[in-house]
């Protein structure tokens, strides 16, 4: 089964075609990450109209690059939530059309269902159940992925996501957006044992987690820095801060193995692409022989791939939408009935 895939809930533009969940046959990228680095950030009214520019141009590639016509398309699949709402509208509205066009059934996908199904086009082996801890822009939580489309959250951030802080701290540091890439490449030549940062323990649920903490000590620190005259080894800092984000993560990954009995654990979203996150779950769940999973960087960050191989699953769930669906800014990663 062919999928044509559409992704455009943030910045970038993406159209992908996936054959059986696991077969990318093309995976097109529209990037606006140059455009929105002036503004330090996503704007969304520009993201919208970006969107809207290169969708169809972006559809005709696919289809081109992967050597195929619109007839043998046998689905849409489209991220209908949650991101900017006028970004993810774009998308929605043209695979609708597509979809109509084509008289093709249309398959609405969850953003982050899909950044943990990225996994499965990296790893043909990997089947339900494993636990997966999902890290993005918007996202960071722990889910135990029991089927594929049925799933359960440990335990979530209760304030920002990892990849915003990342973002925070690297823009106040100067580093271009999105700052989580230029402070991990910084983070890796610094002494993480020169400035002590928080790791935040929040309320009852010990999977919970809360990043805002962190984030406001690691601006503090820099602001004091400037307002005294102090020299900054912003290498350590970021050293120091991406420590602290993955003494927040990786130990409750590992009491999640150890509790749920599982042995396999996936990573998903952007922040998945952190160099020392990836590092001390590989130790840690090593240490434990659980198998993990990790794709690579490409399939992290927001891709089409990724909302086709999941849009797979969600068909074979019966999980198919008709020409009133809508997009929505926010929305439960759990099976919602559609
Ligand atoms: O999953 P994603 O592409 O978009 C959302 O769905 O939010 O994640 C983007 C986030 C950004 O915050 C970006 O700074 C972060 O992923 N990111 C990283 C790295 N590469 C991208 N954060 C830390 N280390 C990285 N190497
Ligand atoms: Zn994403």
């Amino acid at each position: 089964m062919n999928i044509l895939a559409i992704e455009s809930s943030c910045d970038e533009t993406a159209v992908a075609i996936v054959r059986d969940g696991r077969e990318v046959l093309t995976d097109c990228i529209a990037s606006q990450v140059a455009l929105h680095r002036e503004y330090g950030g996503v704007v969304p009214e520009i993201a919208s109209r970006k969107h809207m520019e290169a969708i169809y141009a972006l559809a005709d590639q696919a289809l081109e690059e992967a050597g195929l016509t619109r007839q043998a398309i046998d689905a849409v699949a489209v991220t209908y939530a949650p991101g900017l709402i006028g970004a993810v509208l774009v998308g929605v509205n043209f695979a609708k059309a597509a979809a109509l066009a084509m008289n093709k059934p249309l398959i609405p996908v969850h953003h982050i269902r899909g950044h943990i199904a990225a996994n499965y086009l990296a790893y043909p082996e990997l089947e339900p159940p494993f636990l997966c801890l999902v890290v993005s822009g918007g996202h960071t939580m722990i889910v135990e992925v029991k089927d594929y489309t049925d799933m359960r959250i440990l335990g979530t951030t209760l304030d920002d996501a990892a990849g915003e802080c990342f973002d925070k701290v690297g823009r106040v540091l100067g580093m271009p957006y999105p700052g989580g890439a230029a402070l991990d490449k910084a983070a890796q030549q610094g002494d993480e044992s020169k400035y002590h940062l928080p790791c935040a323990k929040p309320g009852t649920n010990p999977y919970d987690m809360s990043f805002s903490g962190l984030k406001t000590a690691t601006l503090n620190l820099i602001h004091h820095a400037e307002q005294v005259g102090e020299a900054l080894d912003v290498n350590s800092l970021c050293a120091a801060f991406t420590a602290a984000v993955s003494e927040t993560l990786v130990p409750r990954v590992v009491r999640a193995l150890k509790e749920t009995g599982y042995r396999k654990v996936a990573v998903a979203g952007g922040v998945a692409a952190n160099s020392r996150i990836r590092h001390d779950i590989l130790e840690a769940a090593g240490a434990l022989e659980a198998q993990v999973y990790m794709p690579p960087l490409k399939l992290c960050g927001d891709n089409g791939a990724m909302i086709g191989a999941q849009a797979y699953y969600e068909y074979l769930a019966g999980h198919v939408a008709d020409m009133s669906l809508n997009a929505y800014a926010t929305k439960s990663i759990l099976g919602e009935a559609l």
